[in-house]
């Protein structure tokens, strides 16, 4: 994949994201894994997506209100659900509102993924790892509230041209941070791709997206 251009600058950034609560991490994780006890977790990746929704979902009205949260414009959408800018009417903030596609059944592939992603990421505590607020259900709606990301994805700024090199290389280093916290914690993403990878406008680069997680 070129994610650059030009020639190799004099950035060396060095990968070190060791943390003590790895292990309390990984602990709370495993429980969680072995009381799922699901098939899901020793499917591969293409399996499971494959097994998952890929057809698009529709939108849903905007100032419509999903537990405490507020719609208030699209931002973004992949094979599983529509992530909404949405407003938290109790907090007054700005989230990310990930929604399940209504049709999903309680003990849909859909749903045991998108739990999934929220214990996963939500075990992870660092910058370049998007931060989860709660997982919740409204009637037949379920939804995962998270830091709102305001910026573009990876796949948006290569669109839009090549990345300069010295840009490239921090945008790697930052997800390696973020992978290594990750990986300390036994958690493997699965599914790094720059649609699930956000760049900040303060240049922030957050891992999105832990549907596929896997604890290793
Ligand atoms: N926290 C966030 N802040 C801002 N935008 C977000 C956030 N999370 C997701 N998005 C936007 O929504 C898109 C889809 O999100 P996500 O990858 O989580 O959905 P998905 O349905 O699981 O995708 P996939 O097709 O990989 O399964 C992202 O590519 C991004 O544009
Ligand atoms: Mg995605």
């Amino acid at each position: 994949m070129t994610w650059f251009k030009g020639s190799a600058g004099g950035l060396a950034e060095e990968v070190s994201s060791r943390s003590s609560g790895a292990a309390a991490s990984r602990n709370a994780l495993r429980a969680s894994h072995e009381e799922a006890g699901s098939a899901f977790l020793d499917a591969a990746a293409p399996e499971l997506l494959e097994l998952t929704s890929s057809a698009r979902p529709p939108a849903l009205p905007l100032n419509h209100v999903i537990g405490h949260y507020r719609l208030v414009e699209e931002a973004g959408r992949g094979g599983m659900g529509v992530v909404y800018k949405a407003e938290d009417t109790r907090l007054h903030r700005f989230v990310a509102l990930k929604i399940l596609p209504e049709q999903v059944g309680e003990d849909s592939v859909d749903l045991v993924r998108f739990r999934r992603e929220a214990e996963a990421a939500s075990a992870l505590n660092h910058p370049n790892i998007v931060t989860i607020y709660e997982i919740g259900q409204d009637g037949s709606t379920h939804y995962i509230a998270m830091e709102l990301v305001e910026g573009k994805t990876l796949r948006e700024l290569l669109v839009a041209g090549l990345l300069p090199i010295r840009k490239a290389i921090e945008i790697a280093a930052q997800v390696a941070e973020g992978l290594a916290k990750a990986h300390e914690a036994g958690i493997a993403h699965r599914d790094l791709k720059p649609e699930n990878l956000m760049v900040s406008q303060d240049g922030f680069v957050k891992i999105l997206d832990f549907g596929l997680a896997k604890l290793m």
